[in-house]
């Protein structure tokens, strides 16, 4: 009786390269390491919530080449359905180019079939939407098919985490439409920090500041819950972690504050390896972390 989270995004190869010096224009440096990564916002959230017990499925989707293949394959493997997936032709496997570097990272990426996920696409599975418990979307599709869903799920009373990265501007009313918005601190500041606080999405923002912890406001009350502090060895797809494991906790009832003290953990523990989705905890390990 998991609840059914329904995840609306992109599927990406991560290319990952470790390197120490960074190149200046017209430059060649000699990096470390070259590693290749299921990786993609959408994914990424998707194996998260997986992982922590949700019943996953997937809109999205992968080229016709041999990362598309492979990343359905890894998703599946992650137990999240890809019924939802589809094979574009003619179009490459989204692709993010990464380099990491000294505890900083720099990501590249180039959409390809995660653009073919149009409104008109996601409109054939209006039912497995309607079904699920909660819809989890990201900023690496179409900007038209963020509002179509938004106003979906307002249509069927279903809740939608909206997690506005990378940052694009979508007109202002349909913010209000979101059940929660998790920007990280450079997305609420190019989104929403101005001074116009009418606009009723204020209770909404949840907003990810790394090991900063976590700010919300409820009932008009500003919080800040700290986030755990552990050895980071790489942080891409931490965002993605804390966006999954807060879906499942929502999804499962659990009062606002409880959800983001289990995503901070969920998050806490899959810094602590390398590649985005590898150390993404179970249940268990998040539950026994958070008795320490
Ligand atoms: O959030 C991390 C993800 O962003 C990476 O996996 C990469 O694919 C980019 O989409
Ligand atoms: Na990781």
């Amino acid at each position: 009786n998991s609840p059914i989270i329904t995840v609306i995004g992109s599927i990406n190869t991560d290319m990952v390269t470790v390197t120490e010096s960074l190149p200046n224009q017209g430059e060649t440096v000699i990096g470390d390491q070259f590693k290749m990564k299921p990786g993609g916002k959408g994914a990424n959230q998707a194996v998260a919530a997986a992982r922590l017990g949700a019943n996953v499925q997937m809109i999205g989707k992968v080229g016709q080449d041999q990362n598309g293949a492979d990343m359905l394959k890894a998703l599946k493997k992650e137990n999240v359905s890809i019924r939802m997936v589809e094979t574009a032709p003619k179009i490459n496997t989204g692709i993010a180019n990464i380099i990491l570097s000294n505890n900083d990272n720099r990501i590249i990426i180039v959409p390809g079939a995660n653009d073919k996920v149009t409104p008109e696409y996601v409109s054939q599975f209006k039912e497995d939407i309607r079904n699920s418990d909660l819809v989890l979307i990201q900023f690496e599709i179409p900007v038209d098919t963020i509002i179509y869903c938004l106003d979906l799920c307002n249509e069927y009373n279903i809740p939608i985490i909206v997690n506005p990265a990378p940052a694009k501007k979508i007109a202002s009313d349909y913010w209000s439409k979101a059940t929660y918005i998790t920007p990280n601190e450079s997305e609420y500041t190019q989104l929403f920090d101005f001074k116009d606080r009418s606009s009723g999405f204020n209770d909404k923002l949840i907003v990810t500041k790394g090991a900063h912890g976590v700010s919300y406001s409820m009932n008009d009350e500003y919080m800040t819950l700290p986030a755990y502090s552990v050895n980071a060895v790489d942080t891409t797809g931490a965002g993605d972690t804390f966006n999954g494991a807060l879906a499942v906790a929502l999804s499962e009832k659990k009062p606002i504050s409880t959800s983001i003290k289990f995503a901070n953990a969920a998050s806490a523990l899959s810094i602590q390896k390398f590649g985005a989705q590898d150390g993404m905890p179970t249940r268990t390990e998040v539950e026994s972390f958070l008795r320490k």
